[in-house]
């Protein structure tokens, strides 16, 4: 208990002496910032499904295996300024690495197996790097329908929160280091596509995803006291949860409507909470599902109920107020208004995302979907000084 007062008047430093850093600067909605750059839009990789799972991301792992190593040698050096315990930890992950790889379900066991071949990567590392990310993923997701009724999904990905910052360059250093590894992959079967992801290379499981015709999909983290080791413990002892990025793989490579993923995101026990905001391909078909690690308890908050024409989640319960010191929803809402439901499409929804403190120094990429058309491209995002930092 101590310890845990310890850290958290720690985080609070951490907190204060970061933000001192941000000068002063006007909350805008940015306007006619779509097109970015074509530099900044992310590469494209096919995962054919049909291969055995040891042998799916052999492209992909071997173009990026310098990317992936150096972003777990990024993490291992956080880890590391932790001191002794931390470096026991790392000893532990190698050590208990192939263990848990070998608890994995399939085809994610296989999977993993075959990007520690390619890139030569430990396998216990490997496992680590596909489950940091269901940790400390910071986002704002938005479902917003355009006044003829068609649905665009939109959402930033902000990793890397208190993993190291550098106060010289004003960046996070783990946040740095994910962007050259962001792909698009279209993921097919028989030729055809069965879904198209936003991923970081090397991560297995689904965070961004729409599938085309049917439905789109974000996740973002929530955070709550039930999660994390009680989640893994619970796995352990009772065999029951699941990895958020397993879920809501398996949904999107399964569910055959909007119904389906809903209703399978919804009944399934889970390692840690979470929120999905997951829309349909009809209009008024999006809703936000917050669940608990368990399935007891779920919120699922429909765009009609959020105000009609779009619904918006960062990473606070809807009906709650945000974090005082991470308020990316007011702002959000600000910008969503300001665009207007005539403003609804990819160049707005980009606008929006790339107005602060919604783009922050965390902020990795800007995915946009349009589920019908089947369509995402997804851009990397920086945030220029002056930028707050979450
Ligand atoms: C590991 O990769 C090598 C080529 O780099 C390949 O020949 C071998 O079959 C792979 N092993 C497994 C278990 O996939
Ligand atoms: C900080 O920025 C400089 C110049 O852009 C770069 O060379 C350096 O590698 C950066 N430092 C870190 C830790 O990323
Ligand atoms: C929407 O999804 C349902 C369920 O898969 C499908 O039957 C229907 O044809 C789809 N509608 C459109 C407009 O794509
Ligand atoms: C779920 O909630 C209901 C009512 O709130 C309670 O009776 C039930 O025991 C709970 N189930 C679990 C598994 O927690
Ligand atoms: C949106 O914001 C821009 C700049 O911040 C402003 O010029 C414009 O009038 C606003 N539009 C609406 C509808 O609020």
């Amino acid at each position: 208990m101590i310890m845990i007062k310890m850290y958290l008047v720690l985080l609070m430093c951490l907190i204060y002496s970061v933000a001192a850093q941000v000068p002063p600067y006007t909350e805008t909605c940015v306007q006619g910032a779509y097109p970015p750059k074509a530099h900044l839009k992310v590469p494209e990789y096919v995962i054919n499904l049909d291969l055995p799972p040891s042998q799916r991301w052999n492209q992909l792992a071997s173009d990026k295996k310098n990317e992936i190593r150096t972003i777990l040698d990024a993490f291992k050096t956080f880890i590391g300024e932790f001191g002794i315990i931390a470096k026991e930890v790392i000893y532990f992950i190698d050590l208990l690495g192939p263990l848990v790889v070998d608890a994995l379900p399939q085809p994610f066991q296989d999977e993993l197996r075959g990007i520690s071949n390619a890139t030569g990567i430990e396998i216990g590392e490997i496992t680590l790097y596909n489950i940091f990310y269901e940790i400390f993923t910071v986002c704002t997701s938005v479902i917003a329908q355009s006044p003829t009724g068609k649905l665009y999904h939109a959402r930033n990905l902000d990793f890397g929160l208190f993993m190291g910052w550098d106060i010289k360059n004003r960046t996070w250093y783990i946040t740095e280091k994910l962007r050259p590894a962001i792909v698009n992959l279209v993921w097919q079967r028989a030729g055809k596509t069965v879904f198209k992801s936003v991923n970081y290379a090397g991560y297995v499981g689904i965070l961004t995803a729409v599938s085309p015709g049917q439905f789109t999909l974000s996740m973002n983290e929530r955070f709550n006291i039930d999660g994390g080791y009680r989640g893994i413990i619970d796995l352990i002892l009772t065999g029951k949860g699941t990895w958020m990025g397993f879920l809501t793989r398996n949904t999107m490579e399964t569910a055959q409507s909007f119904d389906e993923a809903k209703y399978m995101l919804t009944f399934k026990q889970m390692i840690a909470p979470a929120y999905f905001i997951l829309g349909g391909n009809k209009t008024g078909q999006a809703c936000v599902i917050t669940r608990n690690r368990k399935v007891n308890g779920t919120d699922i908050w429909q765009m009609s109920q959020a105000g009609g024409w779009y619904i918006l989640e960062t990473n606070y319960d809807h009906w709650k107020a945000p974090f005082f010191l991470d308020d990316r929803r007011t702002p959000a809402n600000r910008c969503m208004r300001n665009m207007t439901q005539n403003g609804v499409g990819i160049a707005g929804l980009f606008n929006m995302l790339s107005s602060k403190p919604v783009l922050n120094k965390l902020t990795t990429y800007t995915a946009l979907m349009q589920v019908n058309s089947g369509h995402l491209e997804t851009w990397l995002q920086y945030c220029d000084d002056p930028c707050v930092p979450w």
